[in-house]
């Protein structure tokens, strides 16, 4: 069995700045993962042939981005039994990012769609990692880690804060 385990797929080649963030995580963290272009209107045959053989090919978790009318994570999901994480993109075409976020987020019952935040690519990467880390005790201890150096950095910014005041942090 191969191992990539993510696939991330985005609408349109405008989504890679904010999807890239994703796929940064993953290789950080050493987790296997493909990338690719799908959109859901402009090649709805080719969004339906990756839903259905992304999990043959080895993947567990899909991360899919997309921006305005963003319907590539909740048709996706509509397509496979793979736990999908949907990215709404602020793209040039979004109004606001309202319009990404709720046509990822407001999936009908029985179709979920793990919706982060908007332009959230790197959460959505932490996501799928923990999903993987949950049946792979190695990566577990990696993600563990990881939680490590970010509890880490708080504490040291803590005390410098305490140390320095803020004004100082501030270069007031
Ligand atoms: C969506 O439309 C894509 O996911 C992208 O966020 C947005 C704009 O696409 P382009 O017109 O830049 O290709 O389907």
């Amino acid at each position: 069995m191969s191992d990539i385990k993510v696939g991330i797929i985005m609408g349109s080649q405008s989504d890679l700045p904010v999807m890239a963030e994703a796929a940064k995580f993953l290789e950080e963290i050493g987790v296997g993962f493909e990338l690719t272009i799908v959109s859901a209107h402009r090649t709805p045959q080719r969004m339906i042939d990756y839903a259905g053989k992304a999990s043959e090919r080895g993947i567990k978790v899909i991360i899919a981005g997309a921006g305005g009318a963003a319907h590539l994570p909740g048709m996706v999901a509509s397509l496979t039994t793979l736990p999908v994480i949907g990215v709404p993109v602020k793209s040039s075409n979004s109004i606001d990012g309202w319009d990404s976020i709720l046509s990822i987020l407001q999936m009908p019952s029985g179709i979920p769609v793990a919706t982060v935040a908007l332009n959230g690519a790197r959460n959505a990467g932490i996501l799928s990692a923990s999903m993987i880390g949950a049946f792979d005790e190695e990566l577990g201890s990696r993600l563990a880690a990881f939680k490590e150096s970010l509890k880490a950095k708080v504490e040291s910014s803590a005390e410098e804060i305490e140390q320095k005041g803020w004004r100082e942090i501030l270069g007031e």
